[in-house]
């Protein structure tokens, strides 16, 4: 299959770019190299010959006609986007216009293409999404978000997502265009950009830092091993159902607190400190403005109809993310010195 797949020098789409060249796909990656951008990512997959790279944004609709034209591909995987909660919260304008402007960008530059193919039965045009579009959840446990939980996005970026899945859904309702949507959680992995959360503590830790952890530490997230994630993606581009959606999860949910005590207990065995335990650099910081309590998916859809389930369990993949960095320093060393990275963001204080 040829895919185009929009911000694949980021962190997820990276992951389906490396993934779908190792299966044999042929690739179109197409990326602006906003901020959170790195060729490297990808690097090892831009030797195969069925790779291509444009470097296009995709707020330029004349930009994506051209790619459509010269590649035609067989499917679109949509991932590019502005990702992080707390840059939205002080700069949100960015995150309408890549996120909603240019999904509709994409939307549209995508129809006229399937429309002038003669509209091919076979075309699909993936929407990447968030869990967060669903809003927060109590701390029961029986309850989780299905793909009938109604959206009540709270943050700049979770309400830019919503608007850019109602918008795939509309163009499949009036325009007929065949989309598939995913709904995920909370990704980590190698390659995970060192502005969040798994990053920023394994680095933090690494450098005898503090380890700031948002208001008292018991916000709940349900966490997704990246390569897991695009195993879960190439699965559903090509085997979803029409105009359908899945939520994709890890089956691990953790406290962030949990979460930076397991992360601190890899590190103690696999990189000890001549004194104590990583934990004892915990610092809680003020929490972020309308810090979402709880998501955690149900997976059943997903697992039921498509058979998929993530490999491996987060302890694994906690253990399999944190060799990376302690392998790859000089990939992150590169990426610490762009703009923001580094500094609390997203206090509400605005730009
Ligand atoms: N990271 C997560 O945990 C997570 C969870 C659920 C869903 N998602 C979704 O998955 C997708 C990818 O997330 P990520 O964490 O890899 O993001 P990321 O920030 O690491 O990467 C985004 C990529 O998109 C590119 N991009 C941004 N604006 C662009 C524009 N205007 N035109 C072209 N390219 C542009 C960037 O250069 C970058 O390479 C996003 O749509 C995000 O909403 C992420």
């Amino acid at each position: 299959m040829k895919l185009l797949v929009t911000g694949g020098a980021g962190f997820i789409g990276s992951a389906v770019v490396r993934l779908a060249i190792a299966r044999g796909h042929e690739v179109v990656n197409v990326d602006a190299l906003t901020y959170a951008a790195c060729l490297d990512n990808v690097a090892d997959a831009a030797k195969a010959p069925g790779y291509a790279f444009e470097q296009v944004d995709i707020r330029d609709r004349a930009a994506l006609d051209r790619v459509f034209a010269a590649h035609k591909p067989d499917a679109v995987m949509h991932l590019a986007a502005e990702s992080h909660v707390d840059r939205s919260i002080d700069g949100p304008s960015d995150f309408i216009e890549t996120n909603i402007t240019g999904t509709f960008n994409m939307l549209e530059a995508a129809r006229a293409y399937w429309e002038g193919a003669g509209k091919p039965e076979d075309f699909r045009f993936h929407h990447i999404s968030t869990d967060e579009v669903f809003g927060s959840l109590p701390a029961d446990p029986s309850v989780q978000f299905t793909e009938t939980t109604p959206y009540d996005p709270r943050s700049p970026y979770s309400a830019s997502k919503a608007a850019s899945d109602h918008l795939v859904r509309a163009w499949h309702e009036t325009y007929g265009l065949p989309v598939v949507l995913t709904n995920c959680s909370n990704n980590y992995g190698p390659y995970h950009f060192p502005e969040k959360l798994v990053p920023v503590i394994i680095l933090n830790a690494l450098a005898g830092k503090p380890l700031p952890i948002y208001g008292d530490g018991s916000n709940v997230r349900d966490w997704l091993f990246v390569e897991d994630h695009a195993d879960a993606l190439l699965l559903v581009v090509q085997k979803g159902e029409l105009g359908r959606s899945y939520n994709i999860g890890g089956e691990n949910e953790r406290s962030n607190l949990e979460l930076v005590k397991t992360l601190c207990g890899i590190l103690d065995r696999l990189q000890p400190k001549d004194n104590g335990s990583y934990a004892d650099q915990i610092t809680f910081v003020t929490d972020r403005p309308g810090h979402d309590a709880r998501y955690a998916i149900d997976p059943a859809r997903i697992r039921k109809e498509l058979g998929w389930r993530p490999s491996v369990t987060i302890e694994e993949g906690l253990e399999k993310t944190v060799r990376w960095f302690l392998d790859n320093e000089p990939w992150w060393r590169k990426l610490q010195s762009r703009q923001g990275v580094g500094q609390r963001l997203g206090t509400g204080g605005g730009k």
